[in-house]
């Protein structure tokens, strides 16, 4: 196992972090997470993430252990001893180490852990061809706005996903597309951009602020509403976001093609636009 872990105010190879098992992190899920892809050694919308991350904390009433230029100088530095170019950075941030109770104890630490990985390479045959996804039921609690290390619905419905071979679970709640288990979905119909707004049914993803952005800068129209599944199964070109597989063409859902079958053109222009996004800033910016 390649990589880094920040532990315990102490950098070590990733295989020999290790927190108590005492921690509420690990007790509880008592804890949020954020996770940064680097191109070129440099972070992407590491302000957005981090700007996510201080809602996450703010909503739990978990304090930040490190002030945000000391985050960045250990970012920096766990990056540069991962010797990795394209990497992740994980950040998990819990209420620390306390015996078992479920109210928040007093004078805690909160425990701070960041890792750097290797960044999964995705088969360039998914963009190419697109990728398969499932519709499932979102079955997860009412504040999906905050990055919660609680995502056992997340596992599940993905576990669901990948038994039938599939890349993503999206997620419907009473009869609306909600997301994916870890992606934004979009729908495109007439040439419209259709996706979940903002709240607490959803992640506030990153990727899919920079790419209704990017759809926006090119006039294209975006419509921030609830769809039904039946909206998205008759969709001309759907796609999900995230931060690792940045813009994914999803060309079957349960088996049916969407459109006709093929990654749409709208879907490769803002896949497009979002690689040069990501080149622009990860070529000038520096930490
Ligand atoms: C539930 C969920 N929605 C959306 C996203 C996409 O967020 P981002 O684009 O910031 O990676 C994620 C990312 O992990 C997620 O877990």
């Amino acid at each position: 196992m390649e990589g880094i872990a920040y532990v315990n105010d102490t950098f070590m190879p990733l295989e020999t972090g290790q927190i108590s098992i005492e921690d509420r992190g690990f007790q509880l899920g008592d804890g949020v997470y954020e996770v940064i892809k680097t191109y070129n050694s440099v972070p992407f919308a590491l302000e957005g993430h981090l700007n996510r991350l201080d809602r996450s904390l703010n909503m739990l009433e978990l304090p930040l252990p490190k002030s945000r230029k000391e985050l960045k100088r250990l970012i920096r530095e766990a990056l540069r001893r991962s010797g990795f170019q394209d990497a992740l950075i994980y950040l998990q941030i819990t209420r620390g180490w306390a015996p078992r109770q479920h109210a928040f104890p007093d004078k805690v630490k909160p425990t701070l852990v960041l890792t750097v990985r290797r960044a999964r390479s995705i088969p360039q045959d998914l963009y190419d061809h697109g990728a398969s996804a499932i519709v499932t039921g979102d079955e997860r609690w009412l504040r999906c706005d905050i990055k919660s290390i609680c995502i056992l619905p997340n596992v599940l419905a993905k576990e669901k996903a990948t038994r039938v071979g599939a890349f993503e679970a999206i997620l419907a709640r009473d009869d609306r597309i909600t997301e994916g288990t870890s992606s934004n979905v979009v729908a495109i119909k007439s040439g419209r951009i259709y996706t979940a707004p903002e709240g607490n049914w959803i992640l506030s993803g990153v990727t899919r602020a920079h790419v209704l952005d990017l759809a926006r800068r090119e006039c294209m129209i975006v419509i921030e509403e609830f769809f039904d599944p039946e909206f998205l199964m008759s969709a001309d070109e759907v796609f999900i976001t995230n931060t690792s597989f940045e813009v994914m063409p999803v060309v079957t859902i349960d088996k049916q093609s969407i459109g006709d079958g093929q990654p749409g053109k709208i879907t490769c222009r803002l896949g497009q636009l979002y690689k040069e996004e990501v080149l622009l800033h990860t070529t000038q910016t520096v930490l």
